[in-house]
């Protein structure tokens, strides 16, 4: 177990594992990364997701197969047919849609982060469909870099718990980065998902105070986990769920 500072206090924040737990499994973003998050402890699973040319949601992340896949092109010029011929290079596995997703976790504790990939128009009305056929709105969080794509999510769906991802910085006066925080974040979002290394204590500590939820992402460096997780942010996005097992779990 980690040693941390007398008398810290600590809430065990959400572990979100990041396209799922590529550690564990060398794929991002597929049925397999997922399923070895959660065993390894992560309460939430991270998503990339697109809008097939037939108006399917599939996860990936990039905008083209080219990177993880054995094809070439882009993922939203593609029907859903031909996104089911593709393998990931690493594994051999499929493309997973979103349905398949929710269908592999169905009934189980997991919060779905389901992050907008594209600003298509057509994706987030597909989201909800697809949220209501598979009953599980109730334990979704949208989240994108996107700000008009998640103001659409929140009109579509307003009941969604919804993270605007940016990489801003704090300002050094803790009170002037909420101030920030609250002005970039409020439009769009309940939450402020910020890259890690922008994101001071003081700043989350003010920010709690005026209600504000940290999800900081992506925490692939153990000393940044342990400090992120030591400071009470309420969630971390990682490649590395496990990490969270070498930590206290209550206050
Ligand atoms: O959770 C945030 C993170 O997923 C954003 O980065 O590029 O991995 O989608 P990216
Ligand atoms: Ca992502």
């Amino acid at each position: 177990m980690r040693q941390l500072p007398a008398n810290t206090l600590l809430r065990k924040p959400l572990v979100i594992g990041h396209r799922g737990m590529p550690q564990g499994t060398g794929d991002e973003n597929t049925l397999a990364s997922a399923q070895a998050a959660v065993d390894a402890g992560a309460d939430v699973v991270e998503n990339d997701i697109y809008l097939t040319s037939d108006k399917h949601l599939v996860i990936m992340h990039d905008d083209t197969v080219d990177r993880t896949t054995n094809g070439t092109g882009r993922i939203e010029s593609m029907t859903l047919a031909q996104v089911k011929q593709l393998r990931t290079k690493v594994g051999n596995r499929e493309v997973p849609t979103l349905q398949e997703y929710f269908s592999a976790f169905k009934g189980r504790p997991v919060t779905h982060f389901i992050e907008l990939k594209s600003s298509n128009a057509g994706l987030v009305a597909q989201l909800k469909n697809e949220l209501d056929a598979a009953g599980t709105r109730d334990q979704a969080v949208a989240i994108s870099f996107l700000g008009d794509q998640l103001k659409r999510a929140g009109q579509t769906l307003p009941e969604l718990s919804t993270g605007l991802l940016n990489s801003n910085a704090d300002a050094s006066d803790p009170q002037v980065a909420v101030r920030d925080i609250l002005a970039a974040v409020q439009p769009y979002s309940s939450t402020d998902n910020p890259a890690y290394g922008g994101l001071s204590q003081g700043a989350m500590e003010a920010g709690k105070h005026r209600g504000i939820t940290f999800w900081p992402w992506t925490v692939n460096d153990q000393a940044a986990f342990h400090r992120l997780y030591s400071w009470g942010t309420h969630g971390i996005t990682t490649d590395y769920a496990f990490w969270a097992r070498d930590f206290p779990v209550e206050i």
